[in-house]
């Protein structure tokens, strides 16, 4: 099942969405492919390749312009943690100059590229998690063309519940295409929730009246510990034990998640 993570507003948690879901994933014996779709390259650090490193890696950019049937394989690495799971979990990484694939946006059929790359590659995996850039532009679309399924990251603020709207609503209006008339939003995940904000909670119900059952609970809760984890590129089972309650919403949250995707087999 290939799962796009998405927001058309920067800094919702979406990779550390797709970094810590992959975690618990792994944990419970699912393969995970993780694929970075984003210039910024932060996925592909945060599971162990540098910007130095990445500049002489096979990555996303050259995946795509080789518009190749099942050429992602040539890319793809494993993840650099040292914790049990972490050789479960692969990478397709990104380097800054993913970028300049925008520019074949406008080439027919070009949104299809990495669906092509992907082909006989994703099935060796339990879940493909796609980890879209912030915009609705081109990398996007490459992602959500690639995807069976969306899953939105969110802050319980005004403008990212802005941001995930436009996304449900691009997917809605695009999805044909995009080759995907049945692409849909299977769940929506609230991120850096902090109980103690009245605006937090008052944006926790729009969040609700506006996506209904499709958000999933817990919340992953603001924390120090997730920040050092995102920060120091490990999983959170590295951190001892300030993490383990994270670790059961991670857990939780990968529940829902598979449920979703089961429910769409
Ligand atoms: N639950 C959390 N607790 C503490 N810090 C968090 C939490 N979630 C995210 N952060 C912090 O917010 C930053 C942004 O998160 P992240 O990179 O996952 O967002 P993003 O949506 O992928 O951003 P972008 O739109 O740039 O791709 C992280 O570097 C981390 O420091
Ligand atoms: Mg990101």
């Amino acid at each position: 099942m290939r799962v796009a993570v998405a927001n058309n507003k920067g800094g919702a948690g979406k990779t550390t969405a797709i970094v810590h879901l992959a975690e618990a994933l792994a944990a419970r014996g699912r393969r995970v492919l993780a694929v970075d779709l984003d210039p910024q390259a932060n996925l592909s650090r945060r599971l162990g390749y540098g910007e130095a490193e990445l500049a002489s890696m096979v990555t996303a950019a050259e995946v795509v312009a080789a518009h190749q049937k099942g050429c992602a394989a040539d890319a793809i690495v494993g993840c650099r943690w040292i914790t049990a799971g972490a050789e479960r979990i692969d990478l397709l990484p990104a380097r800054y100059d993913l970028e300049a694939r925008v520019a074949e946006a406008g080439q027919l059929g070009s949104h299809e590229r990495l669906e092509v790359a992907l082909v006989g590659v994703a099935e060796d995996y339990d879940v493909v998690l796609l980890d879209c850039p912030p915009s609705l532009g081109h990398l996007t679309q490459l992602g959500l063309a690639a995807a069976d399924t969306v899953v939105l990251v969110l802050r319980p603020e005004y403008d990212h519940l802005q941001g995930a709207i436009r996304v449900r609503d691009f997917v809605t209006t695009y999805r044909r295409h995009l080759g995907r008339p049945r692409l849909d939003v299977a769940g929506v995940i609230i991120n850096e929730h902090d109980r103690r904000r009245g605006l937090h909670a008052w944006h926790t119900d729009s969040v609700t009246e506006t996506f209904g059952p499709l958000v999933w609970s817990p919340p992953i809760p603001s924390r120090a510990v997730l920040a050092e984890a995102i920060d120091a590129a490990q999983p959170l089972r590295a951190r001892g034990a300030p993490a383990r309650a994270l670790i059961a919403t991670f857990s939780t949250l990968a529940d829902q998640l598979e449920a979703a995707t089961d429910a769409l087999a």
